[in-house]
């Protein structure tokens, strides 16, 4: 025993000293590898009495067990020694400002929705705002269009489940459904936000952003309409005249319904709105269909009012000339920083709107 009393103290002192994973691999095989010091202690069992046996055996099995335990805290030891000393070298400060400071900018459908936002609250519009999922009810049925209405045809929907149920809104229309289920006339809000059709060319994109308004209450009609998107258009182009036209439509929420266009002109390879006799459409509105009303439990009798929806994306294009609408959606840094604008220029009736 007192000589593998002696290997053990030994080997127990060269590990405490040790400060290396491999090198105590290297101690394990020496002690434990096939002609390790321990093993061969083991290959001498076989040549002696079996008195001897019993004990040598019990006494090699508790330096084994000794040594082993102490291996393995060992490596431990090192291996969290190590990870300790690299998250002390390796700390990185989180709070120091960046060395290559590139801001970022606000995209121009952003900057787009805050203007919409900025003119419309300026005549008592509030904003609400509904989910990219809806149900079939909101985005069709309560807005007068049943199930084998033509117009849900040229919506190319996505449904998202096998019954129809599910789908991404075409339209911010269901806004409207939403906004009245939920409150009591009068309403007088818009609602700016993604909207869906499986549709995609130079001009249409499967994801798009429309803005809807509605305005409801006793005694509204339809000069009230004409005159609150005359204002919009105005302020939007911040010009100060602009020729708009309403040429009769048919939408199912409305009745009658109309498409707006508006007057513009090319000068010098540049859009310029409210001149010149070329039109181009950017809206569709009419007074809230009787059936819309009755479907959100307002009383058409009693109450009634205008809806409008604008493609954003369009106006956008159209004010900050921008002419292919893929380039709205495909996140290329470059088109960015010269299409986006200042963050902390945050538009106003104010301060101006894009300036
Ligand atoms: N939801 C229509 C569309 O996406 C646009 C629209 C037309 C909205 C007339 C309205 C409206 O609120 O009154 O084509």
């Amino acid at each position: 025993m007192s000589d593998i009393k002696k290997i053990k103290d030994d080997y127990i002192d060269k590990l405490n000293k040790e400060n290396n994973v491999d090198k105590v691999n290297n101690i394990k095989s020496e002690l434990f590898g096939k002609n390790g010091i321990i093993s061969n202690e083991f290959k001498k069992l076989g040549s002696i009495s079996v008195e001897e046996r019993k004990k040598l055996a019990s006494d090699l099995n508790k330096v084994k067990d000794e040594l082993q335990n102490k291996i393995s805290i060992k490596i431990q030891e090192i291996e969290t020694k190590e990870i300790n000393l690299k998250l002390e070298k390796e700390k990185i400060d989180v709070t120091l400002p960046e060395r290559d400071i590139k801001i970022g900018k606000i995209h121009p459908v952003s900057q787009v929705i805050d203007e919409i936002s900025s003119i419309f609250s300026e005549i008592g519009f509030s904003v609400e705002e509904g989910p990219d999922v809806e149900n079939e009810y909101n985005n069709f049925t309560a807005l007068n269009t049943p199930d084998n209405h033509p117009a849900r045809d040229m919506h190319d929907t996505f449904y998202l489940d096998n019954n129809k149920e599910l789908l991404l809104r075409t339209h911010t229309s269901p806004v409207q459904v939403r906004t009245m289920l939920k409150g009591k006339p009068p309403f007088k809000i818009i609602a700016p936000g993604r909207t869906y059709r499986s549709d995609s060319d130079q001009t249409h994109a499967p994801m798009f952003h429309q803005v809807e308004g509605l305005h409801i209450d006793k005694n509204i009609n339809m000069g009230h309409l004409k005159g609150c998107l005359n204002y919009f258009i105005k302020e939007f182009f911040e010009v100060d005249k602009i020729k708009m036209r309403f040429r009769p439509s048919h939408f199912p929420f409305t009745e009658p319904s109309a498409e707006v266009d508006i007057g513009y002109e090319i000068k010098n390879g540049k859009i310029v709105i409210g001149e010149g006799d070329k039109w181009l459409e950017i809206l569709g509105c009419g007074m809230v269909h009787p059936n819309v009303l009755k479907n959100v439990k307002v009383n058409p009798s009693k109450y009634q009012g205008y809806a409008f929806g604008i493609g954003i994306d369009r106006l956008g294009m159209l004010k900050y000339g921008i002419n292919d609408l893929r380039a709205f959606f495909e996140t290329d840094y470059r088109w960015l920083s010269h299409f986006g604008f200042d963050p902390l220029d945050v538009p106003s009736n104010y301060r101006g709107l894009s300036r």
